[in-house]
């Protein structure tokens, strides 16, 4: 069995009220959304969406990132631009777009990669911070909500690439591992 923790009509929320504390925030008006794929697809959109109400000037991109396989972390992170110039970011106000943060090791890593590359800033979101998280690696800047520390699925989250499409986010039980 499976509890669902955010219904659509819950994100949708959330979702908006990143977006005003972010459009609040970004005083020159100018920032590169960059989403990790694949988990970022669905808040990435909403997100955006909402962000268009702000007069924003907005610009997105992505990065191919994967550091899980199964439910663990294999602790290793990589990173492949989609977009093949990889000055893409370069100056650019960058706010990465994720769907969870938990150990904070993929967002660590996106970071610097970033600020290699010649960012001229950079800040994170995500949708959801699992709680019990540790604050050592890094803390995001902005986060929708935070949850218990349990494996979950939905809303662009995936167990082995299922569950994605849900409109909602649960946590994935037992029986469906
Ligand atoms: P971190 O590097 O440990 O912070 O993990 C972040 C990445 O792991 C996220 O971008 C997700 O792709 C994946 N992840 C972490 N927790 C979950 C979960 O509960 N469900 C699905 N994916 C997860
Ligand atoms: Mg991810």
């Amino acid at each position: 069995m499976s509890e669902v923790l955010y219904s659509a009509n819950e994100l949708e929320k959330v979702v908006a009220d990143l977006a005003k504390a972010i459009a609040a925030d970004f005083p020159d008006r100018q920032l590169l959304l960059l989403g990790l794929l694949k988990g970022c697809q669905p808040f990435l959109a909403d997100l955006s969406r909402q962000l268009s109400r702000y007069q924003l000037d907005l610009a997105i991109d992505y990065l191919q990132v994967s550091s899980y396989i199964g439910t663990a972390s294999c602790g290793r992170v990589t990173i492949k631009p989609v977009t093949v110039d990889e000055s893409f970011c370069r100056q650019r106000h960058v706010l990465v777009v994720d769907d969870i943060f938990d150990t904070g090791l993929t967002l660590k890593e996106v970071m610097a990669w970033l600020k290699e590359k010649g960012a001229a800033s950079v800040k994170s979101c995500v949708l959801l911070r699992k709680s019990g998280c540790s604050d050592e690696v890094l803390t995001p800047d902005y986060w929708g909500a935070i949850i218990p520390d349990a494996f979950v699925v939905g809303y662009g989250l995936d167990y082995n690439e299922q569950y994605r499409e849900l409109p909602y986010i649960k946590i994935l039980g037992a029986d469906e591992q």
